[in-house]
């Protein structure tokens, strides 16, 4: 399979709206909607250790929104030429990961949820998970 020749630079920070009152805050995404592609898969990372990282892998073909929906993490993309950090720390904003990215997720805080919104079931021949392979496939 042909690894897409994307760039960190083709990934964005949404800002997801959100129905705001006194009680509190809620932030909806829906398919056709606010998001460009069809949610086919969301999970959700919690409980990871003080300096932990996670995420060292890129994908073929899958696209995600990535949120905290609680707390702080950082999400290094990476092209094989650039590298981006992005931090996520607020539940309305998304980034919109786009396929052939290597990417990794690191200094979460205490607490934090990772939520994702994936455009495919869970795949395994969808994942590089060798840098070396990926920055070969990227050449
Ligand atoms: P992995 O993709 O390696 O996690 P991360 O990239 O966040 O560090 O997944 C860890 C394990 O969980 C691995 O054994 C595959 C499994 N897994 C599923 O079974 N389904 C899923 O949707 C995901 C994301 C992971």
């Amino acid at each position: 399979m042909k690894l897409k020749n994307n760039t960190v630079f083709d990934c964005a920070v949404i800002d997801i709206s959100k129905v705001h009152n006194e009680a509190g805050n809620i932030t909806v995404v829906e398919n056709e909607i606010n998001i460009p592609f069809n949610v086919k898969r969301v999970y959700y990372l919690y409980d990871v250790p003080g300096g932990e990282a996670r995420g060292g892998h890129a994908h073929y073909e899958l696209e995600q929104y990535v949120i905290a929906a609680s707390g702080s993490f950082d999400v290094i993309l990476d092209d094989g030429k650039n590298r981006k950090i992005v931090t996520l720390n607020r539940p309305n904003l998304a980034l919109h990961i786009v396929p052939g990215l290597w990417r990794e997720l690191d200094n979460f805080s205490s607490g934090s949820i990772c939520l994702v919104l994936a455009s495919h079931k869970y795949d395994e021949s969808d994942y590089i998970r060798d840098y070396e392979e990926f920055l070969e496939f990227k050449k």
